[in-house]
């Protein structure tokens, strides 16, 4: 099991390398990955035959082709997502398997994409299998299945049960398997991802239902996947989940359907969180410290345009502090509510579900100082906005001990690309 990571409130390098030093190369707001983590983090699955990326959680190219040098290979949501993975490098060999479409539906240029490099498509829906039948018959799918129930670290991450609009409904795969039918179509693999930022609880049960589908689709499953969804520690008394007992539940599964049907089954795990969640530091530098009645405001420039699940989710990010003159470390610790520069009271990173401002102590902040958001590294860029017309922020890959550019920061002739004033 992986051991807890303890949190500091202060620090002043990321990954070896001074932060003021970053800050100086580079400006901020700024996200920082550091690569070994997210290489150390590939390790821990080593035991599942495929690791294929969910690549919504950080989809930068250079972290695409990082983990194409690595064997990962990679989901895409969207069409955007296919065409990212194949400018990182990633084959359309159709026997290679190397990208997958992912979804619920298909919309017009991702099915066109899909046909024209034969990518192979996890379907979300019985009107996807219908749909791809029609298009090309005799096409091999894989389903995601929806097992009726499901689990998140928020209601908006959970994505099974009845309320979830994802995946094909566990009892509808008679339905599946007359539309696979009618074109010729054969199911190769099954699927399931009950959320994100999920449990062990819930597993025994997930691998029942995969089981027990898989006994209805039959032999033509060759490949079983556990979807995403594994957790990383954002707050000290969290934990990891334990791989080498998640690994055995799924190991289990595929070794009693491969029993079944003759055939060994290849088994496929589709994280995002954790790969890149720890890898990634978001640094943002502070603006303002007022005080507002009882509460200590302290203002950084970076808002919920740069990182958004502390809104979104009411997410703990762990923050420290990195003194620009002193160190840090060495001052009082106080109660702070840190804000962002946005027009909107919402735009605070210290926040409950719920939307309620809550206070962190942290090493009293002087203007000057960085902050820096952790565990940023997923679903922290990719769900980045202009709102306020703010420019999105510039994404910094540090390996081998050498920050490299890998985004650069937006310009307002990248804010209003496309814009256009009719005479
Ligand atoms: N596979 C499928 C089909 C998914 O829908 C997802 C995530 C994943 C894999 C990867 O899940 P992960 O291993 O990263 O938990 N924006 C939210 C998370 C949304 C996840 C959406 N789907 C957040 O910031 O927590």
């Amino acid at each position: 099991m992986i051991s807890s990571p303890t949190f500091s409130t202060s620090r002043n390098q990321i990954a070896g390398l001074p932060i003021a030093d970053l800050v100086s190369r580079f400006g901020t707001p700024l996200y920082v990955y550091d690569r070994s983590i997210i290489d150390l983090r590939i390790a821990d699955l080593a035991a599942f035959d495929v690791i294929r990326f969910a690549q919504k959680a950080c989809g930068n190219l250079a972290i695409l082709d990082r983990m194409r040098r690595q064997g990962v290979l990679v989901d895409a949501v969207s069409a955007g997502e296919i065409k990212r993975a194949i400018a990182a490098g990633y084959s359309t060999d159709p026997q290679k398997h190397e990208i997958v479409y992912t979804a619920d539906i298909f919309d017009a240029e991702a099915l066109e994409l899909v046909l024209e490099h034969s990518i192979p498509v996890n379907c979300g829906s019985p009107d996807m299998i219908s749909q791809l039948g029609e298009r090309k018959p005799g096409a091999d799918v894989t389903l995601r299945i929806n097992p009726g129930f499901g689990h998140g670290h928020s209601q908006k991450t959970n994505t099974g049960g009845q309320q979830s609009k994802h995946g094909i409904w566990h009892t509808q795969i008679d339905d599946c398997l007359r539309r696979a039918d009618q074109h010729g179509v054969t199911i190769t693999g099954l699927h399931m991802h009950i959320g994100s930022g999920t449990d062990l609880e819930h597993l025994g049960e997930v691998c029942e239902a995969m089981q027990r589908v898989a006994m209805e689709v039959g032999r033509t499953v060759k490949t079983i996947s556990a979807g995403g969804g594994l957790p990383v520690p954002y707050k000290e008394d969290e934990t990891y989940v334990d791989l080498t007992k998640y690994f055995e539940l799924w190991d289990t599964t595929r070794n009693t359907l491969s029993k079944e049907f003759g055939h060994r089954l290849s088994l496929e795990i589709e994280p995002g969180r954790f790969l890149t969640a720890e890898s990634g530091s978001l640094i943002a530098e502070v603006r303002s410290v007022k005080q507002v009645g009882e509460n200590l405001f302290v203002l950084v420039d970076a808002g919920f345009n740069d990182l958004a699940r502390p809104v979104m989710y009411g997410s703990h990010h762990p923050i420290s502090v990195c003194g620009k003159s002193s160190d840090a470390s060495e001052r009082e610790e106080v109660d702070m509510v840190i804000g962002g520069p946005l027009c909107e009271s919402g735009d605070i990173f210290t926040q409950r579900e719920g939307g309620f401002v809550d206070t962190r102590k942290l090493p009293m902040c002087r203007v000057g100082d960085y902050v820096i958001l952790e565990n940023a590294g997923a679903y922290g860029f990719v769900m980045a906005s202009n709102y306020n017309s703010k420019m999105r922020a510039a994404e910094v890959l540090i390996e081998d001990g050498e920050a490299k550019l890998i985004r650069q920061r937006e310009t307002f002739e990248d804010l209003v690309r496309g814009e256009i004033i009719p005479s």
